[in-house]
């Protein structure tokens, strides 16, 4: 697998070719999610600048307002002062105006860019093939939609607004302290220097705490819901009190690097003050020499001082940028991992009609494994005449599901091709190949609805009556009847619970709707009971008439119901006949089938 894929995601020991590449995925995204937004990023941007300007105009005002304005007025003029007055309060308000705009317009593109990401995320993890979801643990699948996701909007929301405007905004005080008086302008030009041992001081320790308190958090997360998942083996095997210790631990952990963090924030926080304070003293006494001297007018040094009173307020912000830039990138980093994968089982580009599918299924010269290098089916060729019942037995690990999951096309063979009535299912609509082949099976996933819903899922449009008679064919009527509501009862609600039994009843149900021409239970009766599985027993005649069925079982009584037996080992079949025939021989299949007999008398 490429750099992009799975594996690679969570190692840090990139190349540098690796380290670009990822680099540039990166940014590709990004691109694609800012140029649809690109006019309203421009709109922003002119009024972000605008109100910034507005805002800093009033300082300047002020001085000219005491210099010119005061002395016209005391000589009877008090146009200057009037106009210095309207002047403040338009920019007071247009700056305010504007903020607001600002804020709703930032909101606007930050929104629009995680709804997009947020969907293509979704959209793209629920398109990628099986193998992908094998390894790559729901937990990380989560984190991509939350916390990363969260980053992301962290930055979008706050850290490049900072940014933009703490940037601006100190970008045209400078520039108003130098016209106004550069030699104040030349302090706070001087102050710029211990500002900037501070803010690299803060940055490099705070980036190695707050990577820290994301790791001890992230530990913390893992933990509990490993523990919350695993919670039956948990209790069975008494381990709560160990995982009491290990989580207190990873607590205390978590709370020691905040701990760090808030540390880092009481210097850090002071020194700015500091700063701030040492620079407006030095201006005051600078300037209330020259003041004092007639070098310089008094309203001027009241507005470098209010200047220099502002000029570091958004520098803490603007320090905090960095982290939360970096916890950004890096989770654009992972989620464009994600969205660069590729199905490893790609819908065909020209999909073959199959008008009225017989299931007939064949595997020519297949050769199948999930890892290069580690083969599970090494030669296979077999042959499925269209409506025939076969079962397949043989001891775990045989490769009886990965057959399964082949005919399902949940995987594509390594080699050779596997075909529905002679077309190859890389050339299937999967539309038709999903219509044509189902695949029951042990875990009968019910989605949160109604049990009508639920067994709808094999046919969308069905009506009530279909449901009712899907349900009494697999004999899961009479259970459906007897809950709270029926057929409308809630599967997540209190009384709507049902039993790992009765959930496969209904997974039944949900094929014999879907009418499948191929169908595949893979150990699909093994959470039932001998009663239920009589009962699925009678119903399965009915599932399996009139189509290709294979049944993947370990009870014998069973097969008794298939056409023909096939006995699989390492990957190959090693027996092939009638129930029968292979009964009446010595095989494989004979010694089972005696060993079972003794077992029920
Ligand atoms: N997703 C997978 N990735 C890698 N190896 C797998 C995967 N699933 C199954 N295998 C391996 O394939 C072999 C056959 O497994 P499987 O088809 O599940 O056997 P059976 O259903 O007969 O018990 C086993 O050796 C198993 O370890
Ligand atoms: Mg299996």
């Amino acid at each position: 697998m490429s750099v992009t894929g799975v594996e690679g995601e969570e190692r840090s020991d990139y190349t540098k070719a690796e380290s670009r590449q990822i680099r540039q995925r990166s940014l590709r995204l990004l691109g694609s999610l800012v140029r649809p937004l690109k006019a309203r990023v421009i709109l922003t941007m002119v009024v972000v600048i605008i109100s910034t300007a507005a805002q800093v105009a009033g300082p300047a005002l002020i001085a000219f307002g005491i210099d010119r304005g005061l002395p016209a007025l005391v000589g009877g003029d008090w146009m200057p002062l009037a106009l210095v007055v309207v002047a403040y309060l338009v920019t007071g308000v247009v700056g305010a105006t504007l903020i607001a705009w600002y804020t709703v317009l930032t909101a606007r593109v930050s929104q629009a860019i995680l709804f997009d990401l947020r969907k293509r995320v979704f959209l793209h993890t629920q398109k990628l093939s099986l193998e992908f979801h094998e390894s790559y643990t729901s937990g990380r699948i989560i984190a991509r939609q939350t916390s990363d996701l969260d980053a992301i909007r962290e930055l979008l929301d706050s850290g490049i607004n900072q940014l933009v405007q703490g940037a601006l905004y100190m970008l045209f005080i400078a520039i108003a302290m130098f016209s106004l008086d550069w030699v104040s302008g030349l302090v706070l030009f001087g102050a710029l220097i211990p500002l900037g041992f501070l803010t690299r001081w803060f940055q490099k320790r705070s980036q190695t705490y707050f990577r820290e308190t994301r790791t001890a958090s992230a530990k913390l997360i893992v933990q509990f819901v490993e523990t919350m998942t695993g919670i039956r083996a948990v209790k069975a095997f008494r381990k709560e009190k160990r995982n009491e210790t290990e989580f207190g631990g990873l607590v205390e952990r978590y709370r020691v690097t905040n701990a760090r963090v808030i540390q880092l924030f009481g210097i850090f926080d002071p020194g700015l003050v500091l700063i701030g304070n040492v620079a407006l003293a030095v201006i005051l006494l600078v300037g209330g020499l020259r003041v004092a001297g007639g070098g310089l007018a008094i309203g001027v040094l009241l507005a470098a001082l209010l200047y220099a009173r502002q000029f570091f307020a958004p520098a803490q912000e603007m320090a905090m940028f960095y982290n939360s830039y970096q916890s950004a990138a890096a989770a654009l980093e992972k989620i464009s991992g994600v969205l660069e994968e590729r199905p490893s089982v790609p819908d065909p580009t020209r999909p073959i009609d199959l008008r009225k599918a017989q299931g007939r299924v064949s595997f020519s010269d297949v050769e199948f494994a999930y890892k290069a290098g580690r083969v599970i089916l090494p030669q296979f060729d077999l042959e499925l005449p269209a409506g025939q019942t076969v079962a397949l037995v043989g001891s775990t690990g045989a490769g009886k599901s990965t057959l399964a999951k082949l005919i399902s096309r949940f995987y594509d063979p390594s080699h050779g091709t596997i075909s529905l009535d002679g077309v190859d299912l890389r050339k299937l609509h999967p539309k038709d190949l999903r219509r044509a082949i189902v695949m029951v099976t042990q875990e009968a996933y019910l989605f949160s609805g109604t049990v009508a819903g639920n067994i709808a899922l094999g046919k969308p449009d069905a009506t009530r009556d279909e449901i009712v008679r899907a349900a009494k064919a697999v004999g899961a009527h009479e259970f459906i009847e007897s809950l709270p509501g029926g057929y409308d009862t809630d599967v997540n609600k209190r009384g709507g619970r049902v039993s790992a039994g009765q959930r496969q009843l209904l997974s039944f149900a949900r094929a014999f709707i879907a009418d499948p021409v191929v169908l595949i239970l893979d150990e699909a009766t093994a959470s039932l009971d001998i009663p239920s599985e009589r009962l699925v027993q009678e119903g399965l005649q009915t599932l399996l008439a009139d189509r290709t069925a294979i049944i993947i079982a370990h009870r014998l009584s069973t097969v008794a119901i298939a056409d023909r037996v096939l006995v699989m080992e390492h990957g190959i079949i090693v027996e092939d006949g009638t129930p029968r025939d292979l009964i009446a021989g010595t095989g494989r299949f004979a010694q089972l089938h005696a060993a079972w007999r003794d077992s029920l008398v």
